[in-house]
């Protein structure tokens, strides 16, 4: 007993790095009309230039949204897919899902050689790598729900930001730069990238050849013509119109899959989000196809029932916690997620607090659990490693009325598949990715091949995007989501911590050091070795194979003041271009 007692006071002490002191208090940027939050400081721009104009946060999200596909091609997208999720002033709030899905031609094994191993090489890059998008269904279902402009001028700025050309950040142009000259990784195989691509080097290599360079002006000549269409004659252009003409014929010249059909078929579906509650907070967020909102929501209930808030943050014993909730979380992720229009998926069993309570009492008190022995039932053999990019892009709005809309797309890996179909300057997503691709296969490596997310025609592939909006007593607290693959959800917690159970500001809770376990591989990745020597050796004393990484995520946020009610605009440096951008005056 006494042994124990030593044991807790030890793993109660701050194990991770103190923030820098400053002088001064950063809560973001505040306003009071209305914010938008981005990875690209333009796109965020225009946002918040139509909140000056009398947009809503549903109008300005759909105008950042098209922005950040001419701004942010690795990820923000009209050739992929995404979450958003809208919070009225009343409370009331509703998700749209348009996630990309499998085209009518895919199979469960379709990744699968000869041998029966997974061809990463189809994943990575090409025709045969894109799920049908759903961006622009997407946005215009949004929009016609809730947005307040015309549809026409929340895409226009889309059109002359591609049309007119923009400035390259150092950033972007040498992520363009390595896209069209190839990457080649230390054993010197190529990487994907645009380089296979005729068209793709055509619309976005530098005319007349050349390294691109901060401060050079790119203009997406093809792009601003498809946003055009898409600005004048609506989203059926896309997916009825020239566009799709263009897609299906790109697709059949190159043995790709998707056909007209695919894309004329394709529905963006408005869901009734996930919700939670801890600690007295209200957590909205995104139902299936993302596993985000249902890991999230189990996490929570877990460290509730666990009573993180009693122990001191960043200590080891609450490292402990919440990584054996992200474990237990991640390894139901893997069970059981899957797109419910296809499979059944317990939702409500797994996101309550009873399921919790089972949960956790598998935890010991000062021993990392085994991933392996919870997860026995459908672990099998093998080791080929699993690899989920961690591209994708989050930005969050709130607008002078309190209306909030948070929104995570993606085209799956930078710049997707790398594919641009010739004629329309617009990047296709490689997301079929997602899908457990080799049905039956799920090892201590992290590949997953359990049934519910198992390729079939028409079914989204299961996403890990977790948009997420909170509030208290009817009043809205944070609005927030990121990137970064399987990371995401353990990113989002993080964040949703700080402003619940840790009592931080938004800025505090955004900068604050995160760190992943995802079931498999079993294994702690921190950020940034915000990871004290001592607070290392006592995790690894416990049997946490502990690995230091650079940056996890990117989480735009707002958050709201509790007592003055202003909403503070929160970039997440980790992305070098972000920003937080006022609207109106
Ligand atoms: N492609 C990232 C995700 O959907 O989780």
């Amino acid at each position: 007993m006494k042994k124990m007692t030593v044991v807790l006071v030890i793993l109660g002490l701050l194990a991770l790095a103190p923030a820098a002191v400053s002088t001064q208090i950063d809560l973001g940027v505040p306003s009071k009309t209305g914010i938008v939050a981005s990875s690209s400081d333009l796109a965020a721009d225009v946002g918040a230039s139509v909140l000056g104009r009398g947009g809503n946060a549903v109008d300005a999200a759909v105008a950042t949204a098209f922005a950040m596909a001419v701004t942010s091609p690795s990820n923000g997208n009209i050739g992929g897919g995404g979450f958003m999720i809208v919070r009225l002033p009343d409370g009331t709030a509703t998700t749209f899902d348009y996630r990309e899905v499998a085209p009518g031609k895919a199979t469960p094994t379709m990744y699968l050689n000869a041998q029966g191993e997974i061809e990463v090489s189809r994943i990575h890059q090409g025709y045969v790598a894109p799920g049908v998008p759903g961006t622009v269904r997407g946005l215009a279902m949004a929009h016609k729900k809730f947005g307040r402009l015309p549809w026409k001028d929340v895409v226009m700025p889309a059109v002359a930001l591609a049309g007119k050309g923009f400035t390259l950040s150092k950033s972007l142009a040498s992520q363009l730069n390595s896209e069209i000259k190839g990457r080649t990784d230390n054993n010197g195989r190529q990487g994907p990238s645009m380089k296979p691509f005729p068209a793709s080097v055509a619309a976005y290599g530098k005319p007349g050849g050349g390294d691109w360079a901060e401060g050079d002006t790119i203009v997406l000549g093809d792009l601003s013509k498809t946003l055009a269409a898409i600005a004048t004659d609506g989203p059926d252009v896309f997916y009825k119109g020239w566009i799709a003409d263009r897609i299906a014929e790109d697709m059949a010249a190159h043995g790709g899959l998707i056909t007209k059909q695919d894309l004329a078929t394709y529905a963006a579906k408005e869901r009734a989000p996930i919700t939670g509650s801890f600690y007295g907070y209200d957590i909205i967020t995104m139902p299936p196809s993302s596993s985000g909102g249902v890991a999230l929501v189990e996490m929570l209930n877990m460290l509730e029932a666990l009573n993180l808030q009693k122990e001191t943050r960043q200590s080891v014993r609450a490292i402990h916690l919440i990584v054996e909730a992200q474990r237990r979380a991640y390894l139901d992720r893997a069970r059981f997620l899957g797109d419910t229009d296809f499979v059944q998926v317990p939702i409500d069993r797994l996101t309550s607090k009873a399921h919790a309570k089972a949960l956790i009492s598998t935890i010991l008190p000062d021993k990392a659990s085994s991933s392996e022995e919870l997860g026995k039932d459908i672990l099998s053999s093998g080791k080929l490693p699993a690899d989920e990019p961690l591209e994708t892009t989050h930005f969050s709005v709130v607008d002078k009325d309190g209306m909030a809309a948070t929104n995570t797309f993606t085209l799956e890996g930078g710049f997707g598949s790398h594919v641009v179909i010739k004629g329309t300057g617009m990047i296709l997503n490689n997301e079929m990715g997602d899908f457990n691709r080799k049905p039956g296969t799920t090892n201590t490596t992290g590949t997953i091949g359990t049934p519910a997310n198992v390729i079939a025609p028409g079914k989204r592939m299961l996403s890990s995007m977790t948009p997420v909006i909170i509030a208290k007593n009817g009043k809205l607290v944070m609005v927030t989501g990121s990137p970064g693959g399987r990371t995401i959800i353990n990113t989002v917690l993080h964040v949703v911590l700080g402003v619940t159970a840790w009592n931080l500001t938004g800025r505090e809770a955004v900068d604050a050091p995160r760190w992943d376990h995802e079931w498999m591989p079993d294994r702690v990745t921190f950020e940034n070795n915000a990871l004290s020597d001592t607070a290392v050796a006592q995790l690894k004393a416990m049997g946490y194979d502990i690995v230091m990484r650079g940056e996890q995520g990117s989480a735009q946020s707002v958050w709201m003041h509790p007592q003055t009610g202003t909403a503070f605009g929160i970039a997440d440096m980790r992305s070098p271009d972000s920003k937080a951008s006022k609207g109106g005056s």
